[in-house]
């Protein structure tokens, strides 16, 4: 009868365990998350363990784990690796009135499978000395042949220029968007090589006048070594929209994994993640952009003035993905 009691309480006590941790998979490496799951446990006494790897890494591991798999909650990065994860059915609908409200829904699933996290815009760093690119209006008219020589941008491999590829598509259809980027390839200042930051400095250095690059690596340049503020100080910061939407949108993103085992301490996470306090430390720490309205951003990000989110959907990046994958190997974008 003892030897059953103490069972039972063994039983107990580590079902009580389990159920005080949230096992998070990431493929965001960024010194605030850190900074905010540590917050998270000594808010609630959630304990939050991390396995941080690349996206794709982390969708096949899921995928092999299955029903086996520890993860409770799935952060990745990316609409079209969103999409894929959703598409593998890595994710599970959850229901919470605070996320739902919180999270415009065209930055939330359909099925409020997963949550933007936060935003990060592509915008173009141009040299301050150049009159012509300054005066860049659209994504569309970077293929116009004035431009040529002056467009620096990463390789088509490069899943946020899919993502653009996949907006311009989206917007005018796959002809136009295929025309769109060998005009861009044919304005390349050189082959596309390098990171978002490499296209910076490219322009600071005089190799071209326009870096297609996302928002946060002007802020990680700006905060940075002396050598990285220097690039910084040559480029004006503009925001291009589409002839008909606004700029180019990509998030970040949290979903409740499938086989969850701490099902509320998941929601519970993404909705800490989601509060008005984490989101300022995202937008302040990362030069992200909030999800939620009333989250303050960083003072130079605000600097670039007022942004006008595109009207495509993140569900709609995701969709178009594999044309734009396609579309760019037809453009000879390398
Ligand atoms: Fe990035």
């Amino acid at each position: 009868m003892i030897k059953k009691l103490l069972l039972s309480a063994l039983v107990l006590t580590s079902s009580l365990i389990a159920s005080n941790e949230v096992n998070v998979y990431s493929s965001r490496h960024y010194d605030t998350d850190k900074q905010l799951f540590k917050m998270f446990e000594k808010d609630t006494g959630i304990k939050v363990k991390v396995i941080q790897a690349k996206d794709d890494a982390l969708i096949k591991r899921m995928e092999s784990e299955g029903k086996n798999s520890p993860a409770d909650v799935f952060i990745t990065v990316d609409a079209a690796r969103i999409q894929r994860a959703t598409d593998k059915k890595l994710f599970q609908s959850i229901n919470s009135e605070f996320l739902t409200s919180s999270v415009e829904s065209k930055l939330r699933d359909v099925n409020n499978q997963w949550f933007a996290l936060t935003k990060r815009a592509r915008i173009i760093a141009v040299r301050k000395d150049s009159k012509l690119a300054n005066g860049i209006k659209t994504y569309e008219e970077l293929a116009d042949p004035k431009y040529k020589g002056q467009i620096m941008v990463r390789s088509s491999s490069n899943v946020y220029n899919q993502s653009l590829m996949a907006a311009m598509i989206a917007h005018h259809g796959n002809d136009y968007a295929i025309n769109w980027a060998k005009g861009v390839v044919s304005n390349m200042a050189r082959g596309p090589k390098g990171s978002d930051r490499d296209q910076a400095k490219g322009v600071a250095a005089g190799i071209g006048s326009t870096a297609i690059m996302n928002t946060y690596y002007v802020g990680k340049l700006a905060s940075s070594n002396e050598s990285d503020k220097e690039v910084i100080s040559k480029l004006n910061i503009l925001f291009p929209k589409f002839e008909n939407g606004g700029t180019h949108i990509n998030i970040s993103a949290a979903g409740v994994a499938r086989y969850a085992k701490n099902k509320e301490n998941a929601i519970k996470f993404i909705e800490f993640l989601l509060s008005t306090q984490a989101q300022e430390i995202f937008a302040k720490g990362n030069f992200e952009y909030p999800v939620i309205n009333n989250a303050e951003i960083s003072p130079l990000v605000k600097s670039w003035g007022k942004i006008n989110d595109d009207n495509v959907t993140i569900n709609d990046l995701g969709k178009f993905n594999k044309d734009a994958v396609k579309a760019l190997d037809i453009a000879g974008w390398k």
